[in-house]
């Protein structure tokens, strides 16, 4: 058998529906808003990884330091058998948890909806991990993930701050969800991006080259192509703000001027008036605390917690009970 095998649990149309309810949903809503999935086909996998080399975007790298300096603990602790990542992108960083849980390790199991981003993982990670077995998986990690039955113990490891790009009823329903896929023995792993202040904050939502901007308007040009949309990314300015309250940055798009944009697919015109802002994605900052308290909601109990070393991210080990 192949050591990469791809399931795609989402049908292409599936794909396609839930883009049209997402955005009928988003678009004739006050204030408007698009979930931050959407961002990823395969020019925002690649922008996102752009992202992660910015000087400003400090969380790849803070979680990178902390995964070089535990993964030996992560395996020793866990001796997983099975790594299950969600929302595994490039499954750069990973790769020093897949070393760490080598020769033990019996499969890696990334997910993402990003089939793109799945492919040039597996192929990166097995050309220089050849006996690795790799089943990826294009699946929506909120939506009835199921799992390929690999043997045990499992670890689920949720990187990069993914979890703060979902809304609180949605992470716990997630964090339920998580819950649900783990027997007594199998843990996960949950990097959480930490608050700090608002000028760091800013600075990596807005990056001085810009690339920040071109991911947020890449879901305009996801809408025009998968629904015939006319939005012109030109007449809209990418925002990043911090709220302070609940304690997440918030991308938005500002329209320049008062325009319409036409969307053939769902026989939609969206106005939008000068200045209007549509949210395209949140992302929560949080503190040991918090983490703490979403997990033991879920069933989950925070057995480490490590940062880098300017505790700027964190990397959480949760396990069952
Ligand atoms: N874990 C990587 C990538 C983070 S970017 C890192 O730490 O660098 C977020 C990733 O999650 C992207 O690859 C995106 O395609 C994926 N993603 C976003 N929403 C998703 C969803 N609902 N279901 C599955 N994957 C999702
Ligand atoms: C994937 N996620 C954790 C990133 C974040 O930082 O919220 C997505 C991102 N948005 C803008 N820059 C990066």
């Amino acid at each position: 058998m192949s050591p990469f095998q791809l399931t795609r649990t989402l049908a292409e149309d599936a794909t396609g529906a839930a883009l049209r309810a997402d955005v009928l949903h988003g678009l004739t809503r006050t204030p408007k808003e698009l979930p931050p999935k959407w961002f990823y086909d395969a020019h925002g996998s690649e922008l996102f990884e752009e992202i992660t080399r910015l000087p400003e975007y400090y969380p790849t790298r803070a979680e990178r330091e902390i995964l070089v300096a535990r993964s030996r603990d992560i395996a020793a602790e866990t001796g997983a058998r099975t790594l299950v990542e969600l929302g595994s992108g490039s499954s750069d960083k990973t790769r020093h948890l897949i070393d760490a849980l080598l020769p033990g390790l019996d499969s890696y199991v990334p997910v993402d909806v990003s089939e793109s981003a799945l492919r040039g993982a597996g192929e990166a990670l097995l050309a220089e991990r050849p006996g690795l077995r790799i089943h990826a998986l294009v699946a929506d990690f909120t939506h009835g993930l199921a799992l390929p039955e690999t043997p045990g113990p499992r670890l689920v490891a949720f990187l990069g701050g993914t979890i703060g790009n979902l809304l609180p009823d949605e992470r716990r329903e997630f964090l339920r969800a998580v819950r649900g896929m783990l027997a007594p023995g199998d843990a996960l792993l949950l990097g959480t991006d930490l608050v700090k202040d608002e000028a760091t904050l800013v600075a990596a939502y807005d990056d001085a080259a810009g690339v920040t901007a071109a991911f947020n308007k890449n879901v305009l040009a996801v809408v025009d192509r998968e629904l015939g949309a006319d939005a012109d990314p030109d007449d809209f300015e990418h925002v990043a703000l911090w709220d302070r309250e609940r304690e997440w940055i918030e991308m938005r798009l500002r329209a320049r001027r008062a325009l319409a944009v036409k969307i053939p697919e769902l026989d939609l015109v969206v106005p939008f008036e000068a200045g209007e802002e549509l949210r395209t994605e949140v992302s929560a900052k949080f503190r040991q605390e918090g983490v703490r308290k979403e997990l033991a909601e879920a069933g989950l109990t925070l057995a480490r917690w490590w940062t880098d070393e300017e505790g700027r991210f964190a990397l959480s080990l949760a396990t069952v009970g």
